[in-house]
């Protein structure tokens, strides 16, 4: 069990994401009949609204369809830097495919990042669209090779950029790598401006609406839970983050989810602009906004793998406490989490399902670069859907398998083993009446392990914490109040619902 939750009082007492409270979103009904679209669009996340977007504009009937509210998952609770700059993404890629493989991933994301800037350009989006150069860098003496590896390959590659020894914000750093031209916003801003559009095209949405599966005929029916209602479509467009289905095509084996944190600070100090991502052990990342009027800071960083933190809010603090002797920190307004899922060979899967399936596309697997990646994918999907000719097919086709990824496929079921094995004998040591408001954990209660929280007010909720998607045992994240699954990173909220899938049925409650 963790420890009880104690917030420090600069840190706010609940997760929130500051551009969702800075903007205000159309609602939207829940679908309540049978429905014909040519299109449908499961997933309104970044990657969903921009496909929905251009199909719309090409003249199509296309529903988007969302679990919950449109642009309330990893879209809204994102750093939102738009930057082809992804860690050591091209040394890696260079070290697996041929050049061309990374020159096409490093085009199709200017790909994104021009198509964002044209928007905003061309219809006058009020987003806080701000380009900024973005730094990679290291102050790790052992990472300092890795660094060079990567300039090495923006040299061999043709990708702009240059070598720096020290950062011209206070962090420090014995090597830098500056990518000019990139940009920040708030994508909030932006993608409402996509939704208004979409609607205006003859767009239909619908929120709190869970598609649980599809029947592959012609038409496409993709169903609701329980296959109470069903979407008929010629085509259909899985933009759900993680899939919804285990098969075909074994998505859950092919992809690894990693937890993030991101706090807004109010800084002491004035900040020199500049996006900041390091390489280090402990990571860093960094950008400037703004909230009421004033230059706020967004720092992020501290990943791991989801149920795999004894006390996720031991992740805040140590945000907090990089924020405040960097550049001093007056208050605090925002802190979020998000889930970040990446492919095996880290290149996004975007196109068919599979080839059995050629009416069913998908995309999924933005390793942490959404902006750039989900919007690129827009684009990519609504070329697929139409059946036109794009240069960057082949690089993002999720049917792509290569030796690397095989092995690690095997080593991804070899994970799940583990999981399945020692989650469900892991012990429960407390018992249910040790339980303190706010407070949650594993423990026992009637003879049995079982999950549970005591809210604020005392009350109690029991759950049994077998994820509902393959079996694994879930764990208790205090700083959100979930219970999170490290196999594939479903998420579930402390009364069971489901927060995040690929899971689509609740927790089992467990009645006092
Ligand atoms: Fe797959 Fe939990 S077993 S997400």
């Amino acid at each position: 069990m963790s420890e009880k939750f104690n917030v420090p009082s600069e840190l706010p007492r609940y997760p929130r994401s500051m551009w969702r409270t800075v903007t205000t979103l159309p609602t939207f009904p829940e679908l309540k009949e049978e429905i014909k679209v040519d299109a449908a669009v499961i997933g309104a996340g970044i990657a969903g609204v921009t496909t929905a977007y251009l199909l719309a504009l090409e003249g199509y009937k296309v529903a988007l369809v969302d679990a919950s509210e449109i642009l309330s998952g990893t879209t809204g609770f994102t750093t939102a830097k738009i930057s082809a700059q992804h860690g050591l993404i091209y040394s890696e890629l260079l070290s697996n495919f041929r050049p061309e493989i990374p020159k096409s991933y490093y085009e199709a994301n200017i790909e994104g990042l021009r198509f964002i800037r044209e928007m905003v350009e061309t219809h006058g989006i009020d987003c806080d669209f701000k380009e900024e150069t973005s730094y990679l860098y290291t102050n790790q003496e052992d990472k300092l090779d890795d660094l060079r590896k990567e300039f090495d390959a923006y040299q061999e590659l043709g990708i702009p950029g240059q070598w720096h020894e020290s950062l011209p914000i206070p962090v420090d750093a014995i090597g830098a790598i500056s990518m000019p031209g990139q940009a920040q916003f708030n994508p909030i801003k932006y993608l409402k401006f996509l939704v208004e559009k979409f609607i205006e095209n003859g767009g239909l949405i619908y929120e709190n609406t869970t598609i649980e599966g599809a029947v592959y005929g012609k038409p496409i029916k993709a169903y609701t839970i329980d296959a109470e209602l069903q979407i008929n479509c010629n085509e259909m467009i899985v933009t759900t983050h993680y899939p919804f289905w285990n098969v075909p095509a074994g998505y859950f084996s092919r992809l690894n989810v990693e937890r993030s944190y991101a706090l807004v600070v109010k800084p002491e100090t004035t900040f020199h602009g500049g996006m900041y991502l390091n390489i280090d052990d402990e990571k860093r990342s960094l950008r400037s906004a703004t909230f009421e009027g004033e230059e706020v800071l967004i720092v992020g960083g501290e990943n791991h793998v989801p149920g795999k933190s004894d006390n996720t809010f031991d992740h805040y603090l140590e945000l907090e406490k990089f924020a405040g002797k960097t550049f001093g920190s007056r208050e605090i307004p925002f802190r979020w989490s998000a889930q970040d899922i990446t492919t095996l060979d880290k290149i996004p899967y975007i196109g068919p399902l599979s080839a059995d399936y050629p009416f069913a596309f998908i995309a999924t697997g933005f390793n942490k670069w959404g902006m750039t990646n989900g919007t690129f994918a827009g684009l990519l999907l609504r070329d697929n859907v139409l059946r036109r000719s794009n240069p960057h097919m082949d690089t993002f086709n999720p049917g792509r398998f290569n030796d690397k990824s095989i092995s690690q496929n095997i080593a991804t079921g070899f994970k799940m083993a583990k999981e399945l094995i020692t989650g469900k004998f892991a012990g429960a040591h407390e018992k249910v009446d040790r339980l303190e408001p706010d407070q949650g954990g594993v423990v026992r209660y009637k003879g049995k392990k079982v999950g549970a929280y005591r809210d604020p007010k005392g009350e109690l909720f029991l759950v049994d914490t077998t994820c509902t998607h393959m079996g694994c045992e879930t764990a208790w994240n205090d700083a959100e109040r979930s219970w999170d699954c490290p196999c594939h990173g479903s998420r579930f909220s402390y009364t069971g619902e489901v927060l995040e899938g690929p899971a689509t049925d609740p927790l089992k409650r467990i009645e006092e």
